[in-house]
């Protein structure tokens, strides 16, 4: 299949083009690198050994969008065009709703003017809220978001909902990712953060690589194991194959919802051990206050993506940070280095 994915020389967009790449797919990439270059691009073509077709430019560009359909006969979308840093979303929640909200109406209009109606879609965990019970399946109740960057999710769910009720030709998957983290085992492509990292495993591993003093715990308060936050980490790479499944196992159309998560949770204080593991040295950290917005606990029910897409994870939290350190230790400046 060709298959548009947009936002593609992003983190998890770039390791789903290399798992798409594997599995006998053609991606062809929109990216207009406002948190990539095309130096991951790059990256996955040396990986494969295929060249990838990348339109530079913005999914809220509808003559853009109209050439790369009229120029490619792309059979589905996957589309992870947007912007995802939660504090972020609170300073600058116009230029948020602008290009995740417009960013997808823009291409569901496109997609509907060439008969392109498959769209797979990147949502979060985070259109769970404060969550209605653990693990969180597929049915727990949504919204009650925190952040516009949230509420983005969550508004665009109900917008692809819409859109199949208004025409039930579309085929509409809304994967909601738990917490990816990891890199590909070469170490050639991984996550780039600009600036001081905000998420647990890139704060950790700048850390093992002595760029930054120490990791701070936001809590060791919760009513967890161990008092600090507990996550459903998910590897990177079982989350780019999860996609892959998304987009060979739903042939009919409708609305799907799947959970992308492992199902196991850890604590801060597990991750920041296994990543000693993966370094071979111990990390400094003290505890801090709670950070605002955070939940207690957050792990997914992984079961009906087993039993729908018959995928699952397969990697655990020493491959996660293995992989990372890879990644960072080959990449001390991430792209640029
Ligand atoms: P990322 O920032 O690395 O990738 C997003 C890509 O989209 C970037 O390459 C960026 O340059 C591009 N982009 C953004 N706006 C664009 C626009 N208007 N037009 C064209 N390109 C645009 O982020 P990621 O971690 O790879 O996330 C991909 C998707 O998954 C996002 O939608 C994100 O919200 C979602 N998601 C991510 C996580 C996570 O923890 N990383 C968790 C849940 C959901
Ligand atoms: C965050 C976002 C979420 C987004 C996800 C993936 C918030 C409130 N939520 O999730 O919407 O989908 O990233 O990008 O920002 N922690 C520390 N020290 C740190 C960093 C984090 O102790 O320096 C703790 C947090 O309190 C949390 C855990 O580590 O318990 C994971 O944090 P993080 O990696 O930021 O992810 P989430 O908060 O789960």
């Amino acid at each position: 299949m060709t298959i548009l994915v947009t936002g593609g020389a992003g983190y998890i967009g770039s390791h789903t083009c290399v798992e798409l790449i594997a599995a006998g797919h053609s991606p062809v990439v929109i990216d207009n690198f406002c948190n990539a270059s095309a130096e991951s691009v790059k990256r996955v073509e040396k990986i494969t050994g295929k060249k990838i077709k990348l339109y530079e430019g913005d999914v809220r560009d509808a003559k853009l969008l109209d050439r790369i359909f009229s120029e490619n006969k792309i059979d589905s979308v996957i589309h992870f065009a947007g912007l995802k840093a939660v504090g972020e979303s609170c300073a600058k929640p116009i230029e948020y709703y602008d290009n995740n909200l417009v960013g997808t109406l823009v291409l569901l209009d496109s997609m509907r003017r060439h008969g392109c109606k498959k769209i797979v879609f990147s949502s979060s965990a985070t259109v769970y809220g404060t969550p209605e019970r653990l693990p969180l399946d597929e049915e727990c109740k949504t919204g009650g978001t925190t952040n516009p960057y949230g509420t983005s999710k969550y508004f665009q769910e109900i917008m692809l909902r819409d859109v199949f009720a208004s025409d039930n030709e579309w085929t509409v998957v809304l994967l909601r990712y738990f917490n990816p983290v990891g890199a590909h085992e070469s170490g050639t492509i991984g996550e780039d953060p600009k600036g001081i990292p905000n998420n647990l495993t890139p704060y950790i591993a700048k850390v093992a690589i002595g760029e930054l003093k120490e990791v701070g715990v936001f809590g060791d308060d919760y009513d967890t194991p161990d008092g600090t936050g507990v996550r459903d980490y998910i590897h990177v790479v079982d989350l780019a194959k999860g996609h892959v499944a998304a987009i060979e196992k739903t042939s009919a159309s409708g609305v799907y919802t799947y959970n992308l998560g492992t199902g196991i949770g850890y604590s801060v204080l597990d991750v920041i051990h296994a990543f000693e593991k993966a370094c071979g040295r111990k990390l400094p950290y003290s505890i801090k206050p709670r950070r605002a917005g955070d939940i207690a606990a957050c792990y997914a029910d992984a079961g009906k993506a087993k039993r729908e897409l018959g995928w699952e994870a397969k990697l655990g939290i020493d491959e996660m940070c293995a992989s990372l350190w890879k990644w960072q230790t080959q990449n001390p400046k991430g792209y640029n280095s």
